[in-house]
């Protein structure tokens, strides 16, 4: 299904990251988030990940993927010959769903906003997204990851979308999890590497 990438309803990055930084949309809010973790990384990448939504270290740090399952992902973003300073990591909700539940479907729509609004702007030519939240939202599908990783798909005809598992699923999984995210590593490279090629 296509879909229509509404134009940012922020003047600027830094509205949209102040706008975040305030947001009182959802009950994510008031159910004991420390802050708000907006984003962090390059707002120029060629390469963007997307994950679920913060944790713990993240609700305490404001950064997205600090903690364990963050440590793993910047080692798979190095071994592709990168670091976390080149690339842009957000997550679909900013803020910590209490005791590490999963995000309900008001708190994804809630946010919704700020992350088109990132994807606007950073305007990447890669989107990376980690696991079933993050993919089934910008896929617009109930297919699970281990259904659509292994493969890229076309984002709103700007862009391409690899679907990999949550690095958190890797860390508890190990082997055959972690062979087939670095796979999904190389994949990214070798998109980015076309994207560079056709400018
Ligand atoms: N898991 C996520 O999905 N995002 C984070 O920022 C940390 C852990």
């Amino acid at each position: 299904m296509s879909v229509v990438v509404e134009p940012p309803a922020f003047a600027s990055f830094e509205a949209l990251e102040r706008a975040a930084l305030a947001c009182v949309r959802c009950p994510l809010a008031t159910q004991g988030r420390t802050q708000v973790v907006f984003g962090t990384g390059d707002p120029h990448a060629d390469l963007m990940f997307v994950g679920e939504g913060p944790g713990q270290q993240e609700d305490v740090q404001g950064v997205p993927f600090v903690g364990r399952a963050g440590q793993l992902l910047t080692r798979l973003i190095e071994g592709i010959g990168l670091a976390r300073s080149d690339v842009y990591i957000a997550n679909v909700v900013k803020c910590r769903p209490p005791g590490n539940r999963d995000p309900l479907p008001v708190e994804i729509e809630s946010c919704r906003p700020f992350l088109e609004g990132q994807l606007a702007f950073v305007d990447p030519k890669v989107v990376v997204t980690l696991g079933n939240f993050a993919t089934k939202l910008l896929l617009e599908t109930k297919d699970g990851i281990t259904k659509l990783r292994g493969r890229e798909f076309p984002f709103r005809d700007r862009a391409v979308l690899v679907p990999t598992l949550h690095p958190s699923a890797v860390l508890r999984n190990g082997g055959a999890a972690l062979a087939n995210a670095r796979a999904d590593f190389v994949r990214v490279k070798r998109a980015l590497e076309r994207s560079r090629a056709a400018r």
